[in-house]
């Protein structure tokens, strides 16, 4: 659409018909203007899958491996086929806006939504992050870059004010942002929190550099609910207030147009823009841009090499591959390898169709090759799970379900529907809807104290069998969306079932206002005694030709809206670690998480995996890579400290409100090389199935200030297989004139080799890797001298050094 195009447009529109736009229309959709041929745009969460509308299980979405995981890739072609299958997820669902990717930063280990972001470093993050872009909006979706910025942890996230200098932004925290603008992304989302004084939906950095400097000509929309005040957000550079229709725009900023306290010129920019993300989307007219549509099979396909890809290898002692013809029996140990945690907690969840879980891939594996023992070991601390469907009926069809019913003021029945899930987000349906009922005849396979739960706000009850679990009036203590939609807390109490002995469940909330949309009913069984459960895995283990035991994060951590208190895995799954591993040397962990945890046994395992939330496909892509099909091929895209203690970097508790960045420019593994510490793993650390020697470096002697240069690195493939390698280049300013971080990566290239090859990696370092932002002159600046160039495959192993010389420019 070309400016004169756009301008005619705007003169159609009255200011009311203009502001009207720049307020959602819903939760998810802008609002449609007739006079122009517009249609509403509709948006949805990301990253990790495309929802859609509905926050249920109705309309399943293809579940992609978290952020974390596809940051541990370091291959940008790999991330662009995944954002492809995003864009076909959302043409599918007839979403124009995926709200992905998440280019905050792993500044704290803590981070609640740390599986939801890349990596610690800007580079990785950057690269990472514009991949994705370019997949999703190659075919006319658009994706959004958020959270506009230093939006790193959620303590407090609504109010936290983040103080940080001038120069720590520029270069760490708005450095991925500039490369997804640079990517062409078409939405920023500004997040909730404030910067520097100024809470980010009123931000003067969302003119300067993103518009201004940037040049970003997209939409600036905010987080859900960010939007407090009418003026400041207007008059800053907020093009669109979310969700909607309630919000403090609306009549509010038409009146301060009118008062003069809004420029008309600030409207008109953020309709121009509106007008033009809707012309990209296809929405003013024209026919909805399609995206090829990926067949069921290529699309999971897909999904289990990104999830065998971004599998890490921290160490291995000779223990993988595992050779399916040499065992006989296998153990698979852990609550984890039945029940992964797939996906992080809050609103990047979507609903898969289906999960392969570790024990299902291993099964299928070795089916008819080896026989398949599961010891789950003890109980994980972890919240009592969503009910299981695979126990309930709907008790008027007597199908495997639950009913869900909503009724009025009186109890009369104003509608009913057969579901699938115990945890339902409802909205208030019609006006007469007062309360939802989720009910159920529940069959359980144990006998003895079940937990029962339900999470939510306001008046709820819980019974089983007309006796009562809860029953009382719980008031909202949050203002946090993702608390109180997403994830309220739950009550609990404790009833007697018997196995095979049917109870009748019934789960009431009151849909009152203010108290959110979510209702989740959740069921545990009860535990098996703890020490028992150690032994019959210990019995497992030993009995096998090797034991995999799968570990991780549970609900209890790793989810939007809080952030961690420690890194130990929870409940007894260190001791399982360890006494399995004692009982087969042949051990290998899986340690399934979004994020660093800390491996107190890590000496003694055989070897350990690390999956991160790998999607739906996770189970298959880690048998592959167990049983040798795939090399484990991702490499840590954040440095792992043994124990949290260590960790230079941890705060996520604002003081007074504000979070200082103390750091400054040294996060992840330069904040570690600063301080002298050694981590567990380094940034970038992984291995495969062979190793590699690196043998030779060359970079060009001399270059001017502002121009990139090319890294020559020669590798040779020492072991038995073919591999790839990631050759990562770090560059270093020993006697700067400036504080500099004490390395930092700036570039990286994968090879691929046969036993024996030598290969050339290319690596092409930026002249963004070079420069340097001036607080003094507010611009960026190189610094003319000699550099160290650092090539190898971390930032704590780099056996090969040179030097570049940058000359000043004429
Ligand atoms: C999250 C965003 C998300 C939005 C809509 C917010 O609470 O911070 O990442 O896109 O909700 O679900």
């Amino acid at each position: 659409m070309t400016d004169e195009e756009l301008e005619r447009l705007l003169d159609k529109l009255t200011l009311p018909q203009k502001v009207r736009l720049l307020t959602g229309a819903t939760t998810w959709r802008t609002g449609a203007e007739p006079a122009l041929g517009l249609r509403e745009l509709v948006m949805s969460d990301g990253p990790a899958g495309v929802r859609g509308e509905a926050w249920d299980e109705r309309d399943p979405s293809l579940l992609l491996p978290s952020a974390s995981a596809l940051g541990a890739l370091w291959d940008e072609e790999s991330v662009e086929r995944l954002g492809g299958l995003l864009a076909a997820e959302a043409r599918r669902k007839g979403v124009d806006v995926v709200l992905a990717p998440t280019l905050n930063l792993h500044r704290s280990p803590l981070g609640g939504r740390h599986f939801e972001c890349f990596a610690e470093d800007p580079e990785l993050t950057g690269r990472t992050g514009a991949a994705l872009i370019r997949g999703i909006q190659a075919h006319g979706v658009a994706a959004t870059a958020k959270h506009y910025v230093a939006n790193d942890s959620e303590t407090d996230r609504l109010t936290v004010d983040v103080r940080v200098g001038e120069r720590a932004l520029r270069e760490v925290y708005l450095a991925p942002f500039e490369a997804a603008v640079e990517a062409g992304v078409r939405v920023v989302m500004a997040g909730y929190n404030g910067v520097n004084g100024r809470t980010m939906t009123a931000s003067s950095l969302l003119t300067a550099p993103l518009k201004d400097e940037w040049g970003f000509d997209g939409v600036v929309v905010s987080d859900w609910g960010a939007v407090r005040s009418t003026a400041g957000p207007a008059r800053a550079g907020l093009d669109l207030a979310m969700p909607g229709p309630e919000g403090p725009w609306g009549e509010a900023l038409v009146r301060a147009v009118e008062a003069g306290t809004v420029p008309r010129a600030a409207v008109d920019d953020k309709v121009r823009r509106l007008l033009r993300l809707a012309a990209r989307a296809g929405a003013l007219g024209g026919p909805r841009a399609a995206a090829p549509p990926v067949r069921s099979r290529d699309a999971r396909r897909l999904l289990r090499r990104a999830a065998a890809a971004s599998t890490v290898l921290l160490h291995n002692r000779d223990v993988l591959p595992l050779d399916p013809e040499e065992l006989g029996t296998v153990a698979v140990i852990g609550t984890h390898a039945a029940r992964p945690r797939v996906q992080g907690g809050g609103s990047a969840g979507v609903f898969p169709s289906a999960v392969v879980t570790p024990l299902d891939g291993i099964r299928a594996w070795l089916r008819g090759r080896a026989r398949v023992v599961h010891a789950p070991g003890p109980p994980p601390d972890a919240p009592p799970p969503p009910l299981d469907m695979s126990l309930c009926r709907d008790p008027r069809s007597g199908v495997p379900g639950v009913l869900l019913r909503v009724l009025d003021a009186s109890g009369a029945e104003i509608y009913a529907e057969h579901r699938q899930s115990g945890r339902q987000l409802e909205p208030l349906l019609v006006p007469a809807a007062h309360t939802v009922e989720i009910s159920a005849l529940l069959l359980p396979r144990t006998t003895g104290e079940w937990t029962l739960g339900i999470g939510g706000f306001g008046r709820m009850s819980l019974t089983v069998d007309e006796h009562a679990l809860v029953d009382g009036d719980f008031a909202r203590d949050s203002d946090d969306p993702a608390v109180i939609h997403v994830n309220p807390p739950a009550r609990y109490g404790r009833v007697h079932l018997t196995a095979g002995r049917t109870a009748r469940l019934v789960a009431r909330r009151a849909l009152a206002a203010g108290t959110g949309r979510a209702t989740v009913v959740s069921a545990a069984p009860p535990g098996p005694d703890a020490e028992e459960a150690l032994a019959a895995a210990v019995r497992a283990a030993g009995e096998a030709d090797a034991a995999i035991v799968v570990v991780g994060t549970t609900e209890h951590g790793e989810t939007e809206g809080h952030d961690r208190t420690g890194l130990a895995l929870g409940g007894r799954q260190d001791d399982l670690v360890r006494v399995v591993a004692d009982a087969n040397p042949r051990t290998v962990v899986v340690v399934n998480s979004g994020g660093p945890v800390e491996l107190p046994w890590r000496a003694r395992a055989g070897a350990i995996l690390l999956t991160w939330f790998p999607g739906q496909e996770g189970g298959a892509g880690l048998a592959d890579v167990l049983f040798g099909r795939t090399e484990p091929g991702g490499r840590l895209p954040t440095t792992w400290a043994a124990g949290l203690a260590d960790a230079p970097v941890t705060r996520t508790r604002p003081e007074q409100g504000r979070l200082a960045y103390d750091e400054g420019l040294h996060i992840g593994y330069r904040a570690w090389l600063r301080e002298h510490r050694e981590p567990a793993y380094w940034f970038g650390h992984g291995f495969g199935y062979t190793s590699w020697c690196y043998e030779n470096v060359s970079v060009p002697s001399a270059i001017e200030a502002g121009a990139p240069f090319t890294v020559r690195a020669d590798v040779r493939n020492t072991g038995r297989r073919p591999g790839r390698e990631v050759v990562q280049v770090y560059l270093a300013r020993p006697g700067s004139e400036r504080e500099r971080p004490v390395r930092w990566l700036a570039g990286w290239a994968a090879v691929s080799a046969a036993p024996g090859e030598t290969v050339t990696a290319r690596v092409h370092v930026p002249a963004r890797a070079l420069r340097h932002w001036s607080p003094e002159e507010h611009a960026w600046r190189t610094e003319p001298g000699r550099y160290r160039v650092l090539a190898g495959r971390s930032a704590g192993d780099l056996p090969l050094a040179a030097a570049v010389e940058v000359t000043a420019t004429g």
